[in-house]
């Protein structure tokens, strides 16, 4: 995932996936490029946009970076 990315990488994002991808918070939200977007083979699942919903400044191409693969 993006997440595993940026743990890997040592990526220093303060914060960042506080909940290590257990769909447990929205430290992970990223807004991506609508091109970007349309390009990811999952689409959001219902937990997903849940936790969604507690994102600051979403964006209709929102998404949590521990759910992107
Ligand atoms: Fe918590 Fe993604 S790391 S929801």
């Amino acid at each position: 995932t993006l997440l595993d990315v940026v743990v890997d990488k040592n990526i220093p994002l303060d914060g960042y996936g506080a909940c290590e991808g257990t769909l447990a918070c929205s430290t992970c939200h990223v807004i991506l490029k609508q091109e970007d977007f349309d390009r990811l083979p999952n689409k959001p699942v219902d937990e997903e946009l849940d936790m969604l919903d507690l994102a600051v400044d979403l964006s209709d191409t929102s998404r949590l970076g521990c759910q992107i693969t």
